[in-house]
């Protein structure tokens, strides 16, 4: 059996090729433009493993998937996108054209494939809808709050690329399913995320210490639990043409994950400044994840502290490995 993960070398493909490189009976292929994903340490350890082969193409230039095409997949895995609030804001036209253009490229290239195709969205869909039932199931409407805000080119581009998927395999027949991660977090997420920010300003020693939004909830979910649930659905029957929410059904205050943090690395900040998050920031997000577990039986159990020491403890040597190249650079 093969699969391909789009944007394979990113936090998320990265953790899945890793799950499904483990099956000796799959092989994994990876397209990657590196426009953010990396070759460290822990992807090059992958692409030694003989059932994982790596291209770094960008998506999308057609004639990359066009030659994919010829090999015989079982599972798609479209996990390529700009994603990070950061970039939304700074670039936000590319957010678009990338999001989309690599999207409706997969789905041309493909339109004729016989196995699954996985399109990777967010709950940013319905950030934008105020009246949100909690927990919040698949159902409910999805908008963006201001197309004038480039916060919300990403969310955009989900919405439109759910219905690419939809449409597209109303229209060529193709099998497929649409998966939205809550909060995903973990090894290797890259700095800009929550968790691994409040980490490098505590070993940044950043004084006064700010804590934004701590009254906000997240339903945080650990990386493998995530990507369990993905393959989950990619191999049922039953979610196909459906829309799963991915995530933990329990809500956590962003003030408990800095308090966890704190503890983990025995850190008292000696001032505080609590801030608001930016605006447009959610102010309880927590998914309505039965429909995973009926499906498919499987729950993202992962407690949130026993996920949270293990990022922890990954982002430690991360900061200290990163802490030795720069003294090594600045000689
Ligand atoms: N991390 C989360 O919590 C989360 C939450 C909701 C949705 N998602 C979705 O999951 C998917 C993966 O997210 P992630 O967190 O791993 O992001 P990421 O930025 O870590 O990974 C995306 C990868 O796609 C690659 N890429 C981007 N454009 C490309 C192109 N044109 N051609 C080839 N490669 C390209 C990037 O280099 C990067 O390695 C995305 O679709 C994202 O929207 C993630």
């Amino acid at each position: 059996m093969k699969a391909l993960i789009t944007g394979g070398a990113g936090f998320v493909g990265y953790h899945l090729a890793e799950l499904l490189s483990q099956n000796q009976n799959l092989q994994i292929y990876i397209i990657d433009d590196l426009s953010r994903g990396k070759i460290d340490n822990n992807f090059s350890k992958l692409l030694k493993k003989n059932n994982v082969f790596f291209f770094k193409k960008d998506i999308k230039k057609p004639d990359v998937l066009k030659k994919l095409s010829e090999k015989n997949f079982n599972y798609i895995f479209h996990c390529a996108a700009v994603c990070g609030t950061r970039l939304f804001y700074e670039k936000p036209y590319y957010t678009l054209l990338n999001n989309l253009q690599t999207t409706i490229n997969l789905i041309e290239f493909f339109k004729n494939f016989k196995g699954k195709l996985l399109f990777t969205s967010t709950s940013e869909v319905y950030s934008g809808n105020e009246n949100l039932p909690l927990p919040t199931p698949e159902v409910v409407r999805t908008s963006i709050a201001d197309v004038f805000n480039p916060r919300w080119s990403y969310a955009g581009s989900k919405i439109v690329g759910e219905q690419l998927f939809i449409h597209g395999a109303k229209k060529y027949g193709f099998r497929y399913s649409i998966v939205r991660f809550h909060n995903i977090y973990g090894e290797r997420m890259g700095y800009e995320h929550v968790i691994p920010g409040i980490i490098k300003r505590i070993f940044e020693k950043q004084n006064p210490f700010e804590i934004f939004g701590r009254n906000e909830t997240r339903s945080f979910c650990y990386i493998k639990d995530g990507m369990e649930a993905l393959w989950k659905v990619a191999t049922s029957n039953k979610t196909d043409s459906k829309i799963i929410n991915i995530g933990r059904g329990e809500e956590t205050k962003i003030g408990d994950i800095y308090k966890e943090i704190f503890k983990l690395a025995d850190f008292r900040p000696k001032k505080v400044i609590y801030k608001d998050s930016p605006k447009g920031s959610t102010k309880r997000r927590y998914p309505d994840v039965k429909l995973l577990k009926k499906l498919t039986g499987y729950e993202c159990k992962t407690d949130i502290k026993k996920g949270v020491k293990k990022t922890f403890d990954w982002y430690k040597k991360d900061l200290a490995n990163l802490m030795i190249t720069n003294t090594k650079t600045k000689i």
